[in-house]
């Protein structure tokens, strides 16, 4: 027999996706999904993206404005103070399988980070800022170290003298980038910094809610990054433009999935039914940074992409998301297409630390509810008689 659910209210709603549910105050992005606006901290994204760095905007994201130059020096000193990482976590990078999933690899490692620091059971917030600080710094190295140990190459030590950005491309690769190529990541770290209550944020609100840790919450952040309808986008959109080989193929493969109602990655959004800000700005950054690599084929395919989607679904909001256009910028840039959604997740270590911070100054256990649609007064009944 069916009983109504004895805890619900008439003024609960059941809302299975949480679109309708505002989960409480924020004052670090805001995003206005009918108009295609992204401001952090109440500045637009197009402003950050073309006079910020990636480190200003984690200051402004964590402290709610912007950085004097002393400021930010000092909090720049601080990052890169914590770059390296301990023998240990080397030791654990250098016994993981070479063909893991690199993000399986930095959602363990950042975990592991937790395991040696002497702070991580002090929950006041000057210490859970200081842990947040600790896997900002140590994440490039955790992504650059993978990649390395997978390839058979020796792991590079960071150097204090670097952005975050240039630091990790010199640990990957072995070499100083050019100038271009680290202000173009750096641009791609600011525009995936924060994001509202995104699937990853809402994770490390769930796990800071409980009063756990920032390592804690930022592995769950992780988990949840990983999955294909979020972080996990970036990764496939270039593997369909691998798969869809030339210009020719691409009307084809588009109109055919979109007649098995199979979605195209890197479209669609929960939340923009406008043009999402940061693909506006990163198609011009593609188109850019792929001339400049020899890699106009890719650019041209994804526009060609865009232009059949908005002609069959633009009406209905579905158009690029911040995973289409960074997909060629980071294939352009020479990342290794299973490194772009850890590469998300370093840039949205700032996000969710930020959210995490805000929240544990104005926590609230989150514990949402279901409607019981199982049995009830169902018998036992003895494994012999099963
Ligand atoms: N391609 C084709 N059609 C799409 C797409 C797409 N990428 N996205 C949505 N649609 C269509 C759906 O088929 C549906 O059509 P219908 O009303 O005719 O059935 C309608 O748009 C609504 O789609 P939902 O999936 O219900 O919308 P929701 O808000 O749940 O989904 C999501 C948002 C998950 C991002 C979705 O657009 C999607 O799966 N996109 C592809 C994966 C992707 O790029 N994810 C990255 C998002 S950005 C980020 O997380 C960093």
């Amino acid at each position: 027999m069916l009983m109504a659910d004895v805890t619900a209210t008439p003024t609960m709603v059941t809302d299975k996706g949480l679109d309708r549910v505002i989960i409480g105050d924020s004052a670090k992005s805001f995003i206005d999904g009918a108009e295609g606006v992204l401001e952090y901290v109440g500045i637009e994204i197009d402003d950050l993206a073309r006079n910020s760095t990636f480190e200003e905007c984690c200051y402004l994201l964590w402290y709610d404005r912007l950085p004097t130059a002393d400021e930010l020096a000092s909090y720049e000193k601080d990052i890169r103070s914590h770059y390296m990482l301990s023998d240990n976590i080397k030791q654990m990078l250098q016994q993981t399988p070479k063909d893991a999933s690199p993000m399986h690899v930095v959602r363990t490692l950042v975990s592991a980070l937790g395991m040696e620091d002497p702070e991580c059971n002090d929950q006041s917030i000057e210490a859970e800022e200081r842990k947040a600080l600790r896997v900002l710094a140590k994440t490039p190295a955790i992504i650059a170290g993978f990649d390395r140990h997978r390839r058979g190459e020796s792991l590079i030590d960071p150097d204090p003298n670097l952005n975050i950005a240039t630091n990790f491309l010199l640990m990957l690769n072995g070499e100083m980038p050019g100038e271009q190529t680290a202000r173009a990541l750096d641009v791609c770290l600011i525009l995936h910094a924060d994001h509202g209550i995104n699937a990853s944020t809402f994770a490390t609100m769930v796990a800071i809610g409980t009063q756990s840790d920032m390592y804690s919450a930022i592995t769950a952040a992780i988990g949840t990054l990983r999955g294909p309808l979020h972080g996990g986008a970036n990764e496939r959109v270039m593997r369909m433009l691998q798969e869809i080989g030339s210009i020719d193929a691409v009307e084809g493969f588009v109109t055919g999935r979109l007649e098995r109602k199979e979605k195209v990655p890197g479209f669609g959004h929960r939340v923009y039914k406008a043009y999402d800000p940061r693909a506006k700005y990163l198609k011009t950054f593609a188109e850019t940074i792929a001339d400049e690599t020899g890699n106009h084929d890719l650019y041209e395919m994804s526009s060609t992409i865009e232009g059949i989607m908005e002609a069959a679904v633009g009406a209905k909001g579905i158009h690029p998301n911040v995973d289409f256009f960074s997909a060629t910028s980071y294939y352009s840039m020479g990342l290794a297409i299973d490194l772009f959604t850890p590469v998300f997740a370093l840039a949205r270590n700032a996000g969710w630390a930020a959210h995490a911070l805000e929240r544990h100054e104005d926590n609230r256990l989150i514990r949402p509810r279901c409607n019981y649609t199982g049995p009830h007064g169902a018998p036992y009944v003895a494994i012999e008689n099963r």
